[in-house]
């Protein structure tokens, strides 16, 4: 989900046209091992431009996500690197996610003293205390985020599980030079102002420890949640201590109940401690989703003594050995490089939270995930990635979908705060667990109710479908299609989006077929699954043309929406595309949205992920197929910061040439992903981005929902990968790698020594612990282009010649890409293709 930043075409993007490296020195470097990989992550990535990432200290997958948070309008993720302000410093997170900013629940906030050494001399509101930070201050490290307020405070945090230690660093004198009198408070106002009737807050006169809870609104999602929150202090007397509502405060008061925040409106309230002396105060905040005492026990067993060093150091080292498994060969790899790798990797592991033990909904002895937000941005590239890196967590993840398909009645699509959010296309979870059962995830999941969860997706119509299953299911088994306008009476849910939404169907029903064949016993539900996961050919509207600027793109053959009465509507295929500047084109989840979602025909044209072979011949046959996807990308008609651009990216893989994914990818990277901290091209959306980066650079990228991963040159000379299941090795090694990436070519390849020409890879390659070996050059080559080598797909290849050697001459300069008609054409594309293909449509 991301629909922010359209603009990026004022992005100037520099093909490089680097010259050949000398690479006769490059064969068999072995991964040089003996670095930290957390030397390369760099939290901040996306916390500027819209990237909404959570920078703060986490342990990977977990609750409590500590992070001072800002007055930004883009604070999704808490802290924000924009010239903002810094409001308190909260205990929960989400990271990288559109919508309203989620939790942020009970900020903390120090004051070295109040004006007068009266309580009522400290600014208590979230808006009135707001207060700039030292940028250069910032550091922000696994497990660790640290900052200097203007008002000379330091702040920095480390976390366990469900824990947040804070450490406060109080000047001796406050700013009139008197001796300091430190005062923290608690807030009970959350990120999004969102707390409903009845929040509390208590303070111990003698410990100092304060207690409360609230009700919140999820940001993405419908319902509420009750959150509850422990916080105890160490490092100094307590001299005082009381509540406050509004802007006053007294020491008289102890406990507090509070009602809602009025139209958005904040309406502060909470409690705070004032402090004999400055110096260090320690706060431990606990916080659960049961109860208070819960949050106190928490804390206590996780952070028994407020030992700051040996949680922050716990939380490295977990945070290594999650990361560690994956080598790379830094021959020549620029830490920029290395960074923007290393980062993307971290960033998939912050969520989906592990609330296991906290989830007040159902009795379970399951494990509970939360934070899935939203599976419509996960499914494509960070949970398949996290099967290859965490496969442990990604069984316990699944176990917890299927638990909550157990309890609530169905699979997630997005959730977060105990909330169901909304549905933004198909029952994508569905691709989540069918990626999972593929590639072996098993440890205590039972995959009959899977199965069982995925068929009632199919089957079954929820009464409400904003928010979990699909909608339409009447006209989608009658009619083979959702149809725009649908009369559906059985269940409610936001009428739009019925292209998108019929692929996406297409492809879950699909994806049922991979597990049902797997379990077995199921032939009948295979066939009638496979039948229907063809329902996307409904909507090809074969004359259908496209035009820019009044001017036809010569294309042919465009998904349209249809009518109940099987009569064609009409969409404009470069509708809701990235290109699309009509101000009154909504694109989104909103009542009048249109037929695809979040983007435009031309990009979901693509989106048939089980059939590419069919849809290739539908499209005028490879050749076609690969200019379309040229047209695609050169035109800046999808947005590579949004998640259905993901798969465009290497689908040339389909059509026989695999060179051209390569390429694509490097068109991309580092282009659009800087390790910087404005250098996501959208929100990262949980780690979606991350990914997508992270998969790139190991040059295997899957397509998911099948145990398929595409193979295009690594941007090290070597990666090695450790199953964390099987303790194997995998090992890509590039032969005549250069680092320039003139050589991203693959002209052969051997697996575990012997020739391999497909252009894909199973997931046994990680399992195993096999080793991939690719020769590279500076052309395309023949290497993967024969039907043979093509990737599964359900119909048959047709159309595709010999791919008969490759040329590196290029187009002539300033000349646009020329067209390529006729079908079969492969030898006579290559021959127009080479280095500045691409970099000449850029004008
Ligand atoms: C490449 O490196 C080798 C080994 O040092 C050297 O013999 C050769 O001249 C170099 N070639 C070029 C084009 O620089
Ligand atoms: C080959 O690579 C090694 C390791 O990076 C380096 O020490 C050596 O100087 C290189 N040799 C040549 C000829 O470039
Ligand atoms: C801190 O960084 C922000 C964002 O880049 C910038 O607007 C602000 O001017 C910087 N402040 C100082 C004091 O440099
Ligand atoms: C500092 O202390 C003096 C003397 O007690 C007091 O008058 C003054 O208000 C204090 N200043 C602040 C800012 O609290
Ligand atoms: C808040 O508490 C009052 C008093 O117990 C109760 O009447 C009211 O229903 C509660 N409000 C909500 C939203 O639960
Ligand atoms: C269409 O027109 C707009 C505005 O004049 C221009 O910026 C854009 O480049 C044109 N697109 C094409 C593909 O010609
Ligand atoms: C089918 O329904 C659409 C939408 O109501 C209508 O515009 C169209 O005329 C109908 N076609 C026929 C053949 O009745
Ligand atoms: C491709 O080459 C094979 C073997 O050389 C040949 O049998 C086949 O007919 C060729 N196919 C086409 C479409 O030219
Ligand atoms: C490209 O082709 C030309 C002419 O065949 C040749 O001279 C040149 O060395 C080639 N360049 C590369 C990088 O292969």
């Amino acid at each position: 989900m991301a629909f922010s930043s359209r603009g990026f075409a004022a992005l100037a993007l520099l093909i490089s046209s680097s010259v050949a490296q000398n690479s006769t020195n490059s064969t068999n470097a072995p991964v040089n091992a003996n670095y930290d990989v957390l030397t390369y992550v760099n939290q901040l990535i996306g916390s500027n431009n819209g990237g909404n990432v959570f920078p703060g200290a986490t342990l990977p997958f977990g609750m409590a996500k500590a992070v001072a948070d800002t007055n930004s309008g883009s604070n999704q993720g808490g802290f924000t690197t924009d010239g903002s302000q810094i409001t308190g410093f909260s205990s929960m997170h989400d990271s990288g996610t559109g919508g309203s900013p989620s939790l942020g629940n009970f900020a903390l906030f120090p004051y070295s003293g109040c004006a007068g050494d009266d309580v009522n001399g400290c600014n208590y509101p979230k808006i009135t205390r707001a207060t700039s930070y030292v940028n250069s201050s910032v550091v922000a490290t696994p497990g660790y985020f640290g900052v200097e307020l203007a008002s000379g405070i330091t702040v920095d945090m480390t976390v366990t599980q469900h824990t947040s230690l804070f450490r406060f660093e109080f000047p001796a004198t406050d700013a009139s030079g008197n001796a300091s009198s430190p005062l923290i408070l608690v807030d009970l106002t959350d990120l999004s102002d969102s707390r409903q009737d009845n929040g509390t807050v208590s303070v111990d006169p003698q410990s100092g420890r304060i207690t409360g809870n609230a009700r919140f609104q999820p940001s993405f999602g419908s319902g509420t949640y009750l959150s509850y929150f422990c916080a105890d202090f160490s490092g100094a007397p307590i001299r005082d201590n009381g509540i406050f509502v509004d802007s006053r405060a007294s020491t008289e008061v102890k406990d507090l109940l509070i009602s809602r925040s009025i139209n958005g409106y904040p309406l502060p309230g909470g409690a705070f401690n004032r402090f004999e002396k400055a110096g260090t105060i320690l706060a431990r905040v606990g916080v659960s989703l049961i109860s208070s005492e819960q949050a106190c026990s928490n804390a206590k067993s996780e952070i028994p003594t407020f030992d700051f060093d040996g949680v922050h150091r716990a939380a490295v080292s977990l945070w290594r050995s999650k990361i560690s498994p994956i080598k790379v060969s830094t021959n020549g790899i620029s830490t920029d490089t290395l960074t923007n790798f290393y980062s993307g990797i971290y960033r998939t592991l912050v969520n989906p939270q592990d609330y296991t033990g906290e989830n007040p909904l159902w009795e379970s002895d399951e494990p509970y995930f939360d934070s899935f937000y939203c599976i419509w941005d996960l499914f494509r590239s960070q949970m398949p990635f996290m099967t290859i890196l965490d496969p442990a967590t990604v069984a316990r993840q699944i176990r917890s979908l299927i638990d909550t398909y157990r309890h609530e009645g169905w699979l997630p699509d997005c959730r977060m705060s105990l909330s169901k959010g909304f549905t933004q296309g198909g029952s994508n979870a569905d691709n989540v667990l069918a990626d999972a059962y593929l590639k072996g995830i098993s440890e205590d999941v039972n995959w009959d109710d899977g199965y069982d969860a995925v068929v009632k997706d199919a089957e079954v119509e929820p009464y409400d479908w904003c928010c979990e299953g699909r909608g339409g299911l009447d006209s989608w088994k009658a009619l083979g299609y959702i149809p725009v306008q649908d009369f559906d009476y059985k269940g409610h849910g936001t009428m739009t989006r019925s292209i998108s939404r019929t692929l996406e169907y297409s492809y879950n029903d699909f994806v049922i077929t991979q597990i049902g064949s797997g379990l077995g016993g199921r032939q009948g539900d295979v066939e009638k699954y496979t039948t229907r996961s063809g329902n996307w050919k409904n909507l090809f509207k074969a004359d259908q043309t496209s035009a820019i600027n009044s001017s036809t793109t010569t294309f042919e053959g465009f998904f349209q929406p249809k009518y109940l009465n099987q009569t064609w509507g009409f969409q404009d295929p470069l509708k809701c595309s990235n290109i699309d500047n009509n101000p009154n084109d909504v694109c989104s989840l909103q009542n009048n949205g249109p037929e695809t979602f979040e983007s435009s025909i031309w990009e979901y044209s693509f989106f048939v992920p089980h059939d590419q072979a069919t849809l290739i011949t539908m499209l005028g046959g490879p050749a076609a197929f690969v200019e379309r996807l040229d047209y695609l990308h050169n035109n800046h008609i999808t947005y590579i910061g949004n998640e259905p651009a993901f798969l465009t990216v290497f689908q040339y893989h389909y059509a026989g040439r695999p060179g051209l994914s390569a390429k694509r990818s490097h068109y991309y990277i580092p282009a659009y992903f800087q390790p910087t901290e404005g250098g996501l091209p959208g929100n990262d959306d949980s780690g979606a981005m991350g990914s997508f980066v992270a998969f790139s650079m190991i040059g295997l990228f899957p397509n998911p929902g099948q145990n398929v991963y595409l193979i295009t040159p690594p941007y090290f000379e070597e990666v090695e990968i450790t199953s964390p299941l099987t303790g194997k090795t995998a090992k890509i090694k590039n032969v005549n790698f250069d680092a320039t990436y003139n050589n991203i070519y693959i002209q052969s390849a051997t697996l575990n020594g012997q020739p391999y020409t497909k252009n894909w890879i199973d997931h046994s390659f990680f399992t195993e612990g096999q080793e991939l070996v690719l020769t590279l050059g500076s052309a395309e080559s023949s290497w993967g282009t024969h039907v043979a080598d093509l990737p599964p797909s359900l119909g048959a290849y047709k159309g595709f010649g010999n791919f008969t050697g490759s040329s590196n001459s290029t187009l002539k300069s300033g000349k646009r890409a020329v067209r390529y008609a006729a079908a079969n054409m492969l030898n006579e594309l290559s021959k127009k293709t080479g280095g500045a293909y691409w970099a000449e449509t850029e004008g």
